[in-house]
C-alpha cells in the first residue's frame, strides 16, 4: 500500500476522513502557524514504592525536553505525577496498616518532594486519586462503552499483580511473567475492551506514522505484538475495591453488556485504562472546550509525546491509541521508551536491595564540596550524557567521577576559568571586537553551526550526541586557546590579539552555556551571569553571529564554576 508522508498521526487520520480528526486538524494546522505548543509527560509513578534512580530518571529526560523546547519558544506544558490506584497499592497499605488513600497521600508527597529536589519544571502534578482524573477516566469508558467496545464476559487467565498485567500462557516462563513477577490464576466476571477490532487500525497507524514509537529500533518490538494479533482486553474486575468505579449508567441491557447485578460488587477499572487517561485528565478532559486540552492535546507541533521506560511501552503504544480511537479522540504525537539503568552491573531491584535513591547520590555528590545546584546539575548531566537515550546503562560512581572530571571541569571548567579570569584581570573585564580576526574564523563558524546540530540531537531525543556535539565544540576552543596562548602573547606584548582570543573563548562559552542550558540549568546560568547576557537573549535562537558578544561589553568577575570530584 502507498502512503504518503504525513507529518503526525492526526493528520493522517484527518486524510482518512475521519470527521472528528477532520476539524480538529484543520485548526491544527492554522494554529501551528502561529503558535508552538508542545506536552510532554512522564509516566506517573506507582505509590508502592519510593522514588529512585529511575524515577528521577524519566523525570529528569522530560524536564530536559520541556526546558530545550522553552528555550526554542514553545509554550510548554510538562506533566508528572501518582498512579494510585490497582491491586498492588491495595495490597501495600493494608500490609502497613493504613487506609490506601492515607498510604498514597504520604508516597505521593516524596515524589512531589523528589521534583522539587530535582527542580523538575513540571507545570502540574496529577493524581489518579483525584476527582478531576475520576471523572476523566469514567468518561473514558462511557465512550469506549457508547461506541460498541465494552462487554461483559468472564475472565480467566494469569495475572500478575507487581506488573498490574494479564499474561498469556505462552507468556509464562517457569511459573512466572516475563518480567519475572510472581502471577496467579484468575477466574472472575470482567468487562472487556475488544482491543482485536484494533490490530488493523494500529497497524496502519504505525504505517502512517513510523515515528509514533521511538527510538526507531523500539518499533519492531510492538509491531511484532500486535502482528502476533490482539486479545480482547479486560479492563474490569470486582474483586478489590481500591481504584475508580466503572460508570453504572451506561451499562445498560440494550447493548452486549447487561446491567450490572445489583447484588454483586462494583467493578473497578483496570488500573492501565484509569492511569493512562492521566494524560488527558490533568488538561480539563472531558471538557473538550478547555483552554489547556485545546492547547496541548488538539493544537501541538512535535507533541504530545509520552516519554516512558521500556517495560511500559506496550500500555502506551499499543492499548493507549486503542483506547483513543475508540474513544474518538485524538492520538498522541509519538512515544518515546527509554532503556533501564543497573547498578553497578546487576539488576536494579528491591529484593536484590541495590535501588539507587537519587537522594543519597546527591548527598554523595555534596560530599566532594559541591552546592546543591552544583550536585544536582552533575548528576543530571552524567545521567543523560553517559548512555545513549533507549538503551540500558549501568550506573558506576566511579564512572560518574570519570565523566564530570574530563567534559566539565577539565573541559568547559578549564576553558571558562583560564579565558574569563584573563579578560577581567587584563581588559578592564571588556570584550573586545572580534569580527576581523581571521584565524578564528574557522572557530566560530563551528560554533555558529552548533545551533543547527545540536538541534538535530535533540530533536531524537540523542540526548548524549547533543551534548557530545557542544563537547566537541568546547574540546576546539580549548585547543585554540591552547595554541594561541594567550599568556604568551600577553608576554610578547601582542595585546590585541591576546584580547581578541579571550573574546572569541567568551563568546564560545556563550554558546555552550545556551546549549547546555537545559541540561545544566544552574550552572550554565552561573556563565551567562558572568558573561551578563540579557536573560531574553537565553534562547537556542540566539546561538548565532547576529547575538555575538560586542565590543565593550563587559563581564563579571569570574568565579569557578565546575569544580573537579577529587578523590582523596
Ligand atoms: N504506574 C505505571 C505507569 C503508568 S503511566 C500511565 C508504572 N509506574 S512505575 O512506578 O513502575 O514507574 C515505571 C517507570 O519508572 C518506568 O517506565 C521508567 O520510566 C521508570 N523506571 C523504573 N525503573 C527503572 C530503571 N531501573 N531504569 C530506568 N527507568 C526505570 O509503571
Amino acid at each position: 500500500m502507498w502512503l504518503p508522508v504525513f507529518n503526525n498521526v492526526n493528520d493522517y487520520w484527518q486524510a482518512q476522513g475521519l470527521p472528528l480528526f477532520y476539524t480538529k486538524n484543520l485548526n491544527r494546522q492554522v494554529f501551528n502557524k502561529m503558535t508552538k505548543n508542545f506536552y510532554i509527560t512522564s509516566p506517573i509513578y506507582y505509590v508502592n514504592d519510593v522514588p529512585h534512580i529511575g524515577h528521577a530518571y524519566t523525570s529528569i529526560a522530560c524536564d530536559v525536553m520541556a526546558r530545550f523546547r522553552r528555550l526554542e519558544g514553545y509554550d510548554v506544558r510538562f506533566l508528572t505525577g501518582t498512579d494510585e490506584h490497582g491491586q498492588k497499592v491495595e495490597k501495600s497499605a493494608i500490609a502497613k496498616g493504613i487506609a490506601p488513600l492515607e498510604f498514597c497521600d504520604q508516597v505521593s508527597a516524596k515524589f512531589r518532594q523528589l521534583t522539587q529536589i530535582l527542580q523538575l519544571s513540571n507545570d502540574d502534578f496529577i493524581r489518579t486519586t483525584e476527582a478531576r482524573h475520576k471523572i476523566s477516566a469514567q468518561e473514558v469508558w462511557k465512550r469506549l462503552e457508547a461506541n460498541g467496545y465494552v462487554y461483559k464476559g468472564v475472565y480467566e487467565g494469569w495475572y500478575a499483580v507487581r506488573d498490574e498485567a494479564f499474561y498469556s500462557a505462552d507468556e509464562i516462563v517457569d511459573g512466572k511473567a516475563p518480567t519475572g513477577a510472581e502471577v496467579s490464576w484468575e477466574k472472575q466476571e470482567s468487562y472487556f475492551f475488544k482491543l482485536s477490532a484494533f490490530q488493523d487500525k494500529l497497524l496502519t497507524l504505525y504505517e502512517a506514522a513510523p515515528d509514533f514509537v521511538q527510538p526507531a529500533g523500539k518499533m519492531n518490538e510492538v509491531l511484532s505484538f500486535v502482528k502476533g494479533g490482539l486479545n480482547d482486553l479486560s479492563i474490569s474486575r470486582n474483586s478489590f475495591a481500591w481504584g475508580v468505579e466503572v460508570p453504572k449508567a451506561l451499562l445498560g441491557a440494550t447493548r452486549e453488556s447487561p446491567v450490572q447485578d445489583a447484588s454483586s460488587k462494583p467493578h473497578i477499572m483496570y488500573v492501565w485504562l484509569d492511569a493512562l487517561t492521566n494524560y488527558i485528565s490533568a488538561l480539563g478532559f472531558p471538557d473538550e472546550k478547555s483552554e489547556l486540552y485545546q492547547k496541548f492535546w488538539c493544537n501541538t507541533d512535535k507533541s504530545p509525546v509520552h516519554v516512558v521506560g521500556k517495560d511500559i511501552l506496550r500500555f502506551h503504544a499499543v492499548y493507549w491509541p486503542a483506547f483513543l480511537m475508540a474513544a474518538n479522540l485524538p492520538l498522541p504525537h509519538s512515544v518515546y521508551a527509554h532503556g533501564c539503568w543497573t547498578n553497578e552491573g546487576q539488576k536494579i531491584s528491591k529484593s536484590v536491595g541495590n535501588v539507587i535513591d537519587p537522594l543519597a547520590e546527591l548527598e554523595w555528590l555534596k560530599s566532594f564540596g559541591l552546592d546543591d545546584d552544583a550536585a544536582l546539575d552533575y548528576f543530571k548531566y552524567f545521567l543523560m550524557r553517559e548512555v545513549p537515550f533507549g538503551n540500558d546503562g549501568d550506573y558506576s560512581r566511579a564512572h560518574l567521577i570519570t565523566r564530570l572530571n574530563a567534559e566539565l571541569a577539565n573541559n568547559i571548567g578549564n576553558l571558562a576559568q583560564r579565558s574569563l579570569s584573563m579578560i577581567y584581570k587584563n581588559n578592564n573585564a571588556k570584550i573586545v571586537d572580534f569580527k576581523g580576526y581571521k584565524e578564528a574564523s574557522e572557530l566560530l563558524k563551528n560554533g555558529y553551526e552548533l545551533q543547527e546540530k545540536f538541534s538535530a540531537k535533540m530533536n531524537q531525543f540523542a540526548y548524549d550526541l547533543a551534548i557530545g556535539e557542544v563537547i566537541g565544540f568546547a574540546s576546539l576552543c580549548n585547543q585554540f586557546i591552547n595554541e594561541k596562548a594567550p599568556w604568551n602573547l600577553k608576554k610578547e606584548g601582542k595585546i590585541e590579539e591576546m584580547n581578541q582570543v579571550l573574546s572569541v573563548m567568551a563568546e564560545g562559552l556563550r554558546l555552550i552555556s545556551l546549549a547546555l542550558a537545559p541540561f545544566l540549568p544552574n550552572l550554565s546560568k552561573k556563565i551567562q551571569n558572568i558573561l551578563q547576557i540579557d536573560e531574553k537573549n537565553v534562547i537556542i535562537a540566539s546561538m548565532n553571529e547576529e547575538f555575538a558578544l560586542k565590543a565593550g561589553h563587559e563581564i563579571k568577575e569570574p568565579k569557578a564554576i565546575f569544580p573537579r570530584l577529587e578523590v582523596k
